[in-house]
């Protein structure tokens, strides 16, 4: 759940672009697990016709593998500075042979500027956590959802990071970590969409580091150090306050050596 201005949000990724691939095994991992079932629809069913949208495409690495199955596809994201790195990496070298070129827009998943009934998939991994009203994101994607299209998402539910949540807890009271949706707020919220059939699973990742301040990298990497604006949001912390973390952090360390994050990844397929 954000608090924050839309603004910072884009800001934040924005400046993540250039770094964000190298940071994201974690969100590479996720989104492969909610890919293999989308395109295994591309074996029995012609996708030339059809059009998918990428909603909070990053840096496009998905939309790229979305394309690749021979669907048109479009790549939304709201940081200006994702889009056009992914311009860059995704449609010149390097960049796979695609029936339809990418298409790439800048917009909100809270207010899409998308027409109705436009698209056959949705496809959105790990982006819809940062909207304010995922209710509200939930509907704008059934909204440009044709009759019976699918939408699959995954986002995190609280109990994401609760190692580092728990490590801040120790040192003041800060807010250092973002606030997540329960499962029954997320069960709520698709709800609100309407949509005619639901599946949602909760499933727990644990990524391991060899100190807490990987950890803090690879989440200033992806451009996720952005926490709410509430009164004591703090950021990842200053100096002295951030060795006094990765000393409490050292609790979670675990038989084989390594510091345990442990995510809460809410993997969705909806049908319009
Ligand atoms: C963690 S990244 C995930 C990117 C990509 N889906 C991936 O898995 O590599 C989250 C992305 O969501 C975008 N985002 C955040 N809030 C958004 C919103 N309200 N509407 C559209 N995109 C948003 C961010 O700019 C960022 O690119």
């Amino acid at each position: 759940m954000s608090y924050s201005p839309k603004s910072s949000i884009a800001q934040a990724f924005s400046k993540a672009a250039a770094s964000y691939d190298s940071a994201a095994q974690f969100q590479r991992d996720t989104g492969h697990k909610l890919l293999d079932p989308v395109l295994s629809r591309a074996n029995v069913e012609p996708l030339a016709s059809q059009r998918w949208l990428d909603l909070g495409s990053g840096t496009g690495y998905f939309t790229e593998l979305l394309a690749a199955s021979g669907a048109h596809v479009v790549g939304l994201d709201l940081a200006l500075g994702m889009l056009s790195h992914a311009k860059a990496q995704r449609s010149s070298q390097g960049s796979k042979q695609l029936s339809h070129p990418l298409t790439w827009v800048n917009g909100d998943a809270e207010s899409l500027p998308l027409q109705d009934n436009a698209f056959d998939l949705v496809f959105s991994t790990l982006a819809l956590q940062w909207c304010d009203d995922l209710g509200r994101a939930l509907q704008e994607a059934h909204r440009v959802l044709k009759p019976q299209g699918e939408m699959y998402f995954t986002t995190l539910v609280a109990g994401s990071l609760t190692e580092l949540t728990q490590a801040w807890q120790q040192v003041d009271d800060k807010h250092h970590v973002n606030a997540f949706l329960s499962q029954a707020e997320i069960a709520a919220a698709v709800c609100q969409a309407d949509f005619s059939h639901v599946e949602l699973q909760v499933l727990p990742e644990v990524v391991s580091y060899p100190n807490a301040l990987a950890l803090l990298r690879d989440l200033k990497g992806i451009g996720a150090n952005h926490v709410p604006t509430r009164a004591h949001a703090a950021g990842l912390g200053g100096r002295g306050a951030l060795a006094a973390m990765c000393q409490a952090y050292e609790s979670f360390r675990n038989d084989h050596g390594m510091l345990p994050a442990t995510y809460q990844v809410c993997y969705a397929k909806l049908i319009k």
